[in-house]
Parts: structure tokens; C-alpha cells; sequence
């Protein structure tokens, strides 16, 4: 969703706050904006990249040491100049940047037109400001008149507020979206991702629902909006810029695509214990007890992390014995799901601040479960908001279509399962053995998958002209082909669906013939002759096949057009290394058709609203 940025201090904040749009980017690209402060109120915005934005300023001389800005990922009014961010009051004092969705706009905006306010845009961030306006008339004060607006808005913000008339301050304040704010010296900032923050402080402060802060060059005041003042603690951030740096690579997708031996080895690291052939996972001490004794696992997510979800679902059961349910977090949250106390839900999220899933997160604990996270991003809502869970420690993913922290998810959900497995007696140390040796070679397998990136370039080259296509796998690799299907889907426009091979024939069939690319994910595993017979099927109607098989397999290649291999594993793990071709295949296929890979059209990396 939207990025937020904020400077307070002695240095020219323009340079500072553009730089930081352009890392909080990937979080929305339909308009850009910034406001600053230097006597009178400066705004400049427009629709497009931060770069539009940069070409409109051009060699305008901007100076101010207070200053906003704002990238935005549309949701009320079209992406245009107009209804850019930030937005300003009928005086021209105050201004405004929102990431979120003020739900009760129409009947605030009815309300200031009442009593005079001229509203310009069709946007519901408009509105607030016009109400900010209404309050700091009877209050004289801008934080206190952003906290008495806030009182009467419903729906979901992370809001910076500045005004002419108090130009030594910044008023944050969130409800639903991040906020965090990065302490400096003689100097303060804030943004909605510490990745714009980074190359200035790692000392930040993150702000809760319901808080509001006042910054100025030197001081941070947090109150909650009911006027309680609190204290905040300072944490520290421990990851480098150069992490969010693309290194060479063309995108950060590709970048990402290629760093999951590490991150996945990274998720492994201190965690599995080969030699005993088990699972040592910190976070969840806290609560293991109730976890090994669980009768159900409630998995929960959205997007790509559902689709790990799907997997983890099929290792812990497999592994432990634990029936486990798998919602869509959207959907959950809405359907009264039945939950006892001895429920264990685990909400999965790379960001940690996805709206659906954080909405999902509250039902649980309303009704009483154990809720843990499998959270990528470090001290985001998702991961603060419960009562334990695990790192996937993938760390910083920019591009949007998510790559290394899905590896990652499953890394670490295939350790749960094994430590479960373990504990509840259901593995031997022997298999817990086999399964953790299997698991730590992972790293090295998706490795050698990179050596067939020029043969998935030569099959784009094939394929990049189609229309559709078709994932098909079974087990643990219908997720994967979900996954592979999503993929393609996000960011090169090719219209994609992922099947249970065996359910082909209960429909897709229909759409097969010399057009039709088929991708089959078909390890040798348990349903090997299953999945080749549903080849068979469609090649027998023309369909063109692109396999993805394990090295050693001698068959595939008699009915497959293309076959890129990849190594065997436990077929558990399978969908680690399984994916690397589908995001390779997803990715050269974007590239191809001339597609912005880490910025697809429409897409969020983090979508902060329901
Ligand atoms: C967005 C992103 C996806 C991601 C999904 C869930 O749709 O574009 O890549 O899988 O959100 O995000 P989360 O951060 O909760 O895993």
C-alpha cells in the first residue's frame, strides 16, 4: 500500500524525502507527492513513479527542513495529479499524507460541506484534513486537533499532518497501517517502513493503533488518542541498506529469486539439528507445550503465504499428525469460524502488515486461540500483535511478487512439522535424521536449479506470445503450481490457473489444444504414474508440456515438449525447490514481454487495506 515519508531537522529535507519514496516505492506507484514547510506551505504531486515526481520539480530550487511525501496505491478516486497526496485545508496551512482507507468519508465530507469547507478531490484522505481543519480552529494546536479528528473517523491510517502555523512539528498517527519513527540527532523521521529510515537511524520507535505522535527536531511525544500520554520504547534495526540495494541484478525480483539459498539457509541457521533429527525453534518455546497437545492447526494468510500455508498444511499433517485447517485470512475473519481454546492459529505474512490478515489475527484471539506468526518483517503489527511465532528471516523482500520469503515460509513450516513430528513421538530420531539432513541440502539443491536459466529463457522465447496457461501438480505441488500459476499471473499479464493434475479432467481439459501450454510439476514421488498419466491426457489432445522432474527420471522427456530438471528431495519439502523454475519461468516471461517486474501494474507489496 501506500509509502509514507517524514523529516524534521537541519538538513534539506526534499533530497531526504525523495530518497525515501523511491525505496518505499514498491509499496504503491499510481501518484507521488511531497509537502514542505519553509514559511509557506510548498506542494508538488503527480501521477506516476517518484521519478514523474522528480522530473516535475526538476530544477526548481526547494528548500525546507520540515518536509512529507507520499507514494500512492490508489483505492478512493483515480490515480491522477488531483487526487495525488498530499492533501491540503481550505487555508492552505495544513497538510496531509494517509496510507489506508478513512471508511465514514461520505458523511464527514457531508457534514464540512455544511459548514463551509471547499472539498477538491474525490479522495477520502481529503476529507480528514478538512476535519483537522474544523478541530484546530476551536484548539489552536495541531497535535491536538489531529487527535480529536481522529476520534471521529472510522476505518484504517497511518497519517503525517503538518501545518504553517506550528512549522516545528510533524504529527504522526496510525490506526491499521504501519508507522515508525526513526530517532536521529538534532534530527527525527518517520515513514510507514523502516526501509526508507535506514540510511539515517537505526534507532526507531514503532508507533501502536490508536497512538498519535508529535515530533520536532529534538523530541518525540506519543499520546494515544484519548490524550494518555505513554513512553515507547527505542529498538534497533539490525539489517543493511545494501540488503535493499538491488546488487547488480536487473530487479529485485531476479536479486531475491537468487538469494534464496541464503535466505532459505538463513531460516534454517541455529534451528535444525541434524545430528539429534530434530527442530529447535526459540520463539515457540513459550508456547510448546500447548502445541505439541493441540488437536487442530488453523493456518491463515493471504496471496503467496496462503499459498505456503497450503504446503505447511500437508507437512504437518504428514509429519505430526495434527489435522490442520487452511483459510484465506479475508475469509475467515468474516465467516465466524468455530474456535476452541486448545486452537492453535498461525497467521502467516512476509510484510506482517497485511489488513486481511491482521483483521484474522484479532478474530482468533477474540474467540480464544493460541495465535502465533510466521512473520518475515521484524517487529511489524503481525509479529508484535502475537503471543509468539517464528522469524522466517528471509530478509528485506522488495520486489512485489513475493519469491524468497515463500521458500522461507516453507522452510520454516517444514521445521514446525518436524519438531512436532518429533515431539509428539510420531518420528522416530532416525527419520527426524533423514528429514533434517534432507531439509539442510535444500540450500544447494535450489542452487543447481540456476544452472538451467538459460534453457527457461530459450522456452519463454517459445511461449511468450501465448494467452493462457496451465500449472498443474499434486499433493504438496498443486500449491506449488497455485503458486507457479500466481506468478505469472502478477507480473507478466498472462492469464494463469493452477489445477490439481487429477482434476483437469473435471473441467480445464476443455480449454487444451496446440495452444494450450500445460506446466506439470511431477517429481518422482508417490503419485509419480498418477501425474504422468495426466500427461498422457494432454498430450493426447495437443496440449504442449512443460515438465518439471527430478534429474535422474528417464520418462518425462518421452511425452514432455520441455523439461527442466530439478533434485530429488523428501516430497514434503519438494515445493523449495520445485517453485525456483516457476519464478524463473514467471520472471523471463515479464521480461520478455516487456513488463515492470517489480512493479506490475495494480499490485501492492503490502496491502494495508481490507
Ligand atoms: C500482496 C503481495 C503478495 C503477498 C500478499 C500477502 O498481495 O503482492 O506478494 O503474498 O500481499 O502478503 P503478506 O505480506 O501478508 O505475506
Amino acid at each position: 500500500m501506500c509509502g509514507i515519508v517524514g523529516y524534521i531537522g537541519q538538513k534539506n529535507s526534499l533530497p531526504l524525502i525523495l530518497e525515501g519514496l523511491r525505496r518505499l516505492e514498491y509499496r504503491g506507484y499510481d501518484s507521488a507527492g511531497v509537502a514542505l514547510i519553509d514559511g509557506g506551505l510548498t506542494i508538488r504531486k503527480k501521477a506516476g513513479k517518484v521519478s514523474d515526481l522528480v522530473n516535475l520539480i526538476g530544477n526548481e530550487h526547494l528548500e525546507a527542513q520540515l518536509g512529507i511525501g507520499h507514494t500512492r496505491w490508489a483505492t478512493h478516486g483515480e490515480p491522477n495529479d488531483v487526487n495525488a497526496h498530499p492533501h491540503w485545508d481550505c487555508n492552505n496551512e495544513i497538510a496531509i499524507i494517509h496510507n489506508g482507507i478513512i471508511e465514514n468519508y461520505t458523511t464527514l465530507k457531508k457534514k464540512l460541506q455544511q459548514v463551509g469547507h471547499t472539498i477538491r478531490t474525490v479522495t477520502d484522505t481529503e476529507v480528514l484534513v478538512h476535519l483537522i481543519e474544523e478541530m484546530y480552529k476551536r484548539c489552536n494546536d495541531l497535535f491536538t486537533a489531529v487527535r480529536l479528528a481522529l476520534l471521529e473517523v472510522e476505518g484504517a491510517y497511518g497519517i503525517l499532518v503538518i501545518s504553517t502555523r506550528e512549522p516545528d512539528k510533524i504529527i504522526a498517527a496510525r490506526k491499521g497501517s504501519p508507522i515508525i519513527i526513526g530517532r536521529g540527532d538534532g534530527e527525527n523521521l518517520v515513514a510507514s517502513d523502516a526501509a526508507a529510515l535506514i540510511e539515517h537511524t537505526r534507532h526507531v520507535m514503532y508507533l501502536e493503533d490508536g497512538e498519535v505522535a508529535c515530533l520536532t527536531r529534538n523530541s518525540v511525544v506519543t499520546k494515544t488518542i484519548h490524550d494518555e500520554e505513554i513512553i515507547k520504547q527505542v529498538d534497533e534495526i539490525t539489517y543493511d541498506l545494501e540488503e535493499l540495494e538491488k546488487g547488480g541484478y536487473e530487479h529485485f525480483m531476479l536479486k531475491e529469486i537468487h538469494e534464496q539459498p541464503d535466505s532459505i539457509q538463513n531460516s534454517l541457521r541455529g534451528r535444525l539439528l541434524v545430528n539429534d533429527g530434530t527442530v529447535k525453534l526459540g520463539g515457540l518455546e513459550p508456547v510448546m507445550e500447548k502445541l505439541v497437545n493441540t488437536n487442530r492447526i488453523l493456518l491463515t494468510a493471504c496471496g503467496t503465504s496462503w499459498h505456503a500455508a497450503l504446503v505447511g498444511k500437508i507437512m504437518i499433517e504428514q509429519l505430526a499428525h495434527i489435522p490442520v485447517e487452511v483459510d484465506y485470512a479475508s475469509e475467515f475473519r468474516y465467516r465466524n469460524p468455530v474456535l476452541q481454546p486448545t486452537d492453535i492459529v498461525f497467521v502467516i505474512s512476509q510484510s506482517g502488515e497485511t489488513a486481511d490478515t491482521m483483521a484474522a489475527l484479532k478474530e482468533a484471539k477474540r474467540k480464544g486461540a493460541t495465535v502465533l506468526g510466521i512473520v518475515n518483517v521484524v517487529g511489524s503489527t503481525i509479529a508484535r500483535g502475537t503471543e509468539a511465532g517464528v522469524y522466517i528471516h528471509a530478509g528485506p523482500e522488495i520486489g512485489v511478487a513475493s519469491t524468497k520469503a515463500f521458500t522461507s515460509q516453507l522452510a520454516v513450516l517444514g521445521q514446525i512439522a518436524l519438531l512436532l513430528g518429533r515431539k509428539r513421538g510420531r518420528l522416530s530420531q532416525e527419520v527426524g535424521k533423514a528429514l533434517a539432513a534432507d531439509l539442510a541440502s535444500i540450500p544447494d539443491k535450489v542452487k543447481k536449479v540456476f544452472s538451467h536459466e538459460a534453457q527457461i529463457k530459450y522456452i519463454v522465447e517459445e511461449f511468450k506470445d501465448v494467452k493462457n496457461f496451465l500449472y498443474l501438480g499434486r499433493g504438496s505441488n498443486f500449491p506449488t503450481a497455485l503458486e507457479g500459476a500466481l506468478k505469472l499471473k502478477e507480473i507478466s499479464y498472462i492469464h494463469a490457473e493452477g489445477y490439481p493434475a487429477a482434476e483437469m479432467k473435471h473441467g480445464p481439459i476443455a480449454l487444451i489444444d496446440e495452444n494450450m501450454p500445460v506446466v506439470f510439476i511431477v517429481p518422482k514421488d508417490a503419485i509419480y504414474e498418477k501425474v504422468l498419466s495426466n500427461m498422457q491426457e494432454v498430450k493426447a489432445r495437443k496440449g504442449r508440456i512443460i515438465a518439471i522432474a527430478n534429474e535422474d527420471d528417464t520418462e518425462v522427456e518421452h511425452i514432455a515438449d520441455f523439461v527442466i530438471r530439478v533434485p530429488r528431495t523428501y516430497s514434503y519439502f519438494g515445493p523449495i525447490v520445485n517453485v525456483i523454475p516457476l519464478q524463473l519461468l514467471a520472471y523471463y516471461m515479464a521480461v520478455a514481454r516487456g513488463c515492470n517486474v517489480d512493479q506490475p501494474r495494480n499490485l501492492a507489496k503490502s496491502v494495508t487495506v481490507e
